[in-house]
């Protein structure tokens, strides 16, 4: 099991779109995978359009048992093998500025549950490896540095860090790689950035280009190649609930294009170590 969660110190950059993208190829693609709304905002879990649970992620940061996670837990309907830990507004009493270590360590407690056989069969997938439900973690964090965002960087083995091409870019990408840093220093040494995703770039903007050659000045190789462009199939398949994949436009291949070379690159990475 693969964790990775998409990260960014602002809203509105795109976490949650590279979460449900990368969701999407994944799904595409046959890769059993769960995705973890951790923003209180709780768009993702709106957007996958799931069946209403008894539980949340909320719950299961307050008691991360196998129970818990069984009820907070649901099929997306984009299609069998997404699941959602679903979020909540609840989750914000999980938000403190100024966490103990066993209150950053909770999510990846409840993570390390997904690979017990009892749960992968009440789940419903026993088809593939038991004891193991899910072949990725995806970790949607909300736009802020406090516990819920610090507890992802605890459970996971990748970040991936988002931006928008603006001039406050490099400031932002630097205080989150700071805090994937100071993650692997404080209790998580597997932590590993998988680099800076730029988005919603416009072709022909002097800025953006700007801005992008700044970053990649910056952060060389761990800018990616690929950016993904602005583009209104975003939007149109966020709010018809469908995964970009399946959106028939120019503009949707385009971006499920870059979501295949990231979950491409995201699953090398793992190979590697
Ligand atoms: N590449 C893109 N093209 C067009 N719209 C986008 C793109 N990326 C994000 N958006 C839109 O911008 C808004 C904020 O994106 P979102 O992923 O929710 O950001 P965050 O999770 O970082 O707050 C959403 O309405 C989303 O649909
Ligand atoms: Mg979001």
């Amino acid at each position: 099991m693969q964790v990775v969660a998409t990260l960014s110190l602002k809203g509105g950059v795109g976490k949650t779109t590279v979460a449900l993208g990368l969701a999407g190829a994944a799904l595409h693609h046959g890769i059993p995978t769960l995705l973890v709304d951790l923003d209180p905002q709780a768009n993702a879990t709106i957007a996958l359009d799931v069946e209403p649970t008894t539980g949340t992620v909320a719950d299961v940061l307050d008691e991360p048992s196998r129970s818990v996670l069984r009820r907070s837990i649901a099929t997306s309907a984009w299609g069998e093998g997404l699941d959602v830990l679903v979020g909540s507004e609840q989750n914000e009493r999980h938000n403190h500025p100024d966490p103990s270590t066993k209150q950053l360590e909770r999510l990846a407690r409840a993570l390390s549950r997904l690979d017990d056989p009892d749960l992968g069969s009440s789940l419903g997938r026993t088809d593939e490896k038991p004891g193991e439900p899910y072949q990725l973690v995806i970790i949607d964090c909300p736009p802020s540095l406090g516990q819920l965002t610090r507890s992802a960087l605890a459970a996971s083995d990748r970040a991936i860090l988002v931006t928008d091409p603006t001039m406050f870019a490099v400031s932002g990408v630097q205080r989150a790689f700071d805090a994937v840093q100071a993650e692997r220093e404080r209790g998580n040494p597997d932590l590993q950035p998988l680099g800076v995703l730029v988005n919603r770039v416009r072709p022909r903007n002097a800025e953006h280009d700007y801005r992008i050659a700044e970053l990649r000045e910056l952060f060389g190789p761990l800018v990616f190649g690929s950016v993904l462009p602005d583009r209104s199939a975003v939007q149109q398949a966020q709010g018809a609930c469908l995964p970009i994949q399946s959106w028939d436009t120019p503009g949707a291949r385009e971006v499920a294009a870059v979501f295949t070379a990231l979950l491409g690159r995201l699953l090398r990475s793992r190979s590697r170590t």
